[in-house]
């Protein structure tokens, strides 16, 4: 640029007040729009802080310039600021307007492809393509202002707590987090690949070997896994490791960090955060991530429901099932249309069918043949209201819980205030899970939790029912983190492998050098991550994790603006050794 045409910027369109009435100021932005009225042009110039209006009217000498001006061009404005004839109070600068004395030209723009502020009517493959054009949306604007302001809260609340800041490697071995590795092949060692960190787990642990006694990070994740609106193939976490500490101390500092971050966005979050075991968890909401807001709880009624008669229903008991059960108040409401639904609704996520009861002007009357009379007496029994419609769920325990926690969630939706922040822990998980599919073991969180020592003897005689001093941070819902007290002797976390199944070779090659540092002085520790996205999501009201991270992928793993993964030249593939079989 001409340095004689050069305006310094002296105020943000955004911050324009009555204050400067009568002062000559500059502002730099973008048009966001333009039209014409009586002789007079008005355009809404957009800066990063708002909006601002400025007038071109005939005093001004370049009116061919001013034609020329289109949407999104990018301008200049040197002007006075006057009281405006009708403020508009939806504008910080509402009250005034800038009278244009000289305008630049910075950048002009073609007619883009949607308007930023209209992108919520676009595909989201377009709004990804154009994602810098979806950038300058207000809302999405405000998500990254709101997302620096929470990681420079989140950075200054660790560094008051005694925590250091300590980068890990990102081309690595693989870490497991129950996800496949992102691989990226070494040129050096031709055949051999480094794997992108689904988490920093491994490394955190050797830094307390260290001596650091408290590490956290705010890191990038990878993990190849399905995606869903709060899954995204990389992702951040704050990532935190201490030691010699409990987890009632570790829950207090992620306590305080995130009242201080609610804050942030305006919302009031008090400390003391609900705790519940992942038993209790499961057996009265059917998840082990429940929405609190949701005010039903899921009973057992296998005992109550024996006594209905029904052939169904004993059928069940008599295989080893138990019968759960939701009780909803306005039974009125369920017409059989809505009945069906709900019952298609159960069918979709994996159940055989779910059966009602409920009172009628006609009696009681249910979706399995039973007597009226012994119908009445389930609700008296269990001290049901009879206005209230029971659904029933009849399968082997987890899958009749897990199937009511859905159902639980599909009809309390009405329910909710979904203005509430419901926080809470579930903690004790199971250390492990039997994965059916492969006949074994898996972790339930990774293979570095700790049991709780007193049931490590159960781990040779019944490893299921084996606890881990895990838990899980809940918000609404949504698992926003999780973390555990670690293993730190050696021949536990043998033992922990071995019950994985993995051979003691595969024990040696992936984790050998780990098993190492445990030989070699390693504290107690524990820790936990938090989904940096998950937590923005929820703190700016999105409804999934793409609106607060800049350049996401699309839900089947693509980056439509850089059209990638893409194909690379013959020539890197040699030299990666690697060939391409189709
Ligand atoms: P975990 O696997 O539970 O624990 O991850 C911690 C938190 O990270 C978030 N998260 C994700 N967010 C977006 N997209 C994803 N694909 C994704 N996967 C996970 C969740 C989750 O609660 N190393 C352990 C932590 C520890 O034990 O200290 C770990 O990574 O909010």
């Amino acid at each position: 640029m001409d340095k004689k045409e050069y305006l310094k910027r002296e105020v943000y369109c955004g911050n324009v007040s009555e204050e400067l009435e009568g002062k000559e100021i500059t502002v730099y932005g973008w048009v966001n729009n333009k039209r014409g009225l009586g002789g007079l042009t008005f355009i809404d110039l957009r800066d990063r802080e708002g909006i601002v209006q400025i007038v071109i009217n005939e005093t001004f000498k370049e009116q061919e310039l001013a034609k020329t001006i289109g949407k999104e061009f990018v301008l200049s404005v040197k002007g006075k600021v006057i009281k405006r004839s009708n403020p508009n109070p939806d504008l910080f600068s509402g009250k005034v307007e800038i009278i244009a004395e000289t305008i630049i030209i910075l950048a002009a723009s073609k007619l883009p492809p949607f308007f930023p502020e209209n992108s919520g009517n676009v595909s989201d493959e377009i709004r990804l393509k154009y994602r810098y054009l979806d950038l300058r949306n207000s809302r999405l604007q405000r998500n990254f202002r709101i997302r620096n302001e929470v990681t420079n809260a989140v950075r200054s609340h660790l560094t008051e707590n005694g925590f250091f800041d300590i980068e890990t490697p990102m081309l690595s071995k693989a870490t497991p987090e129950g996800a496949r590795d992102y691989l990226v092949p070494s040129r050096v060692y031709g055949g051999k690949v480094f794997a992108l960190p689904q988490s920093p787990q491994l490394f955190k642990q050797l830094l307390m070997v260290s001596g650091f006694e408290r590490y956290y990070q705010i890191t990038r994740c990878f993990r190849d896994e399905d995606l869903r609106a709060d899954r995204q193939p990389e992702f951040t976490q704050i990532d935190i490791e201490m030691s010699f500490g409990e987890p009632e101390e570790l829950f207090a500092i992620i306590e305080d960090m995130v009242v201080k971050i609610f804050k942030i966005a305006g919302k009031s979050v008090t400390t003391g955060f609900r705790q519940i075991t992942y038993k209790e968890a499961m057996e009265s909401y059917g998840s082990d991530k429940p929405d609190l807001r949701i005010p039903f709880k899921i009973k057992d009624l296998t005992e109550s429901a024996k006594k209905l008669g029904s052939n169904i229903v004993d059928g069940i008991i008599e295989s080893g099932g138990k019968i759960k059960t939701i009780s909803m108040p306005d039974s009125k409401k369920y017409s059989r249309k809505i009945l069906d639904n709900i019952n298609s609704y159960i069918r979709e996520v994996g159940g055989k069918g779910v059966v009602w009861i409920k009172n009628t002007e006609n009696g009681f009357k249910s979706s399995i043949k039973a007597d009226p009379e012994k119908l009445s007496e389930l609700y008296k029994e269990n001290e049901i209201d009879t206005d209230n419609i029971i659904f029933m769920i009849g399968d082997q325990e987890m899958k009749a819980l897990t199937l009511m926690g859905r159902l639980r969630e599909f009809l309390g939706k009405d329910y909710m205030d979904k203005d509430k922040l419901e926080f809470l822990w579930v903690v004790d998980f199971p250390l492990f899970f039997y994965n059916e599919d492969e006949d074994r073991f898996d972790s339930n969180h990774h293979p570095f939790t700790s049991p709780y020592l007193d049931e490590v003897g159960l781990l040779e005689t019944d490893p299921i029912k084996v606890r881990s001093i895990a838990y899980d941070l809940v918000l609404n819902g949504v698992e926003i983190g999780g973390g555990s007290r670690r293993i730190n002797d050696l021949e536990l976390q043998k033992k922990i492998f071995s019950l994985l199944n993995l051979s003691e070779e595969e024990i040696n090659n992936k984790f050998g050098f780990f098993l190492d540092a445990l030989s070699y002085g390693a504290p107690p520790h524990l820790g936990i991550a938090l989904g940096l996205d998950r937590v923005l999501m929820l703190l700016t009201d999105e409804d999934s994790i793409r609106e607060v991270i800049a350049f996401p992928k699309t839900t089947s793993s693509l980056c439509m603006l850089t059209g990638s993964p893409s194909e690379v030249s013959d020539k890197q593939l040699n030299e990666l050794k690697i060939k391409i079989i189709n």
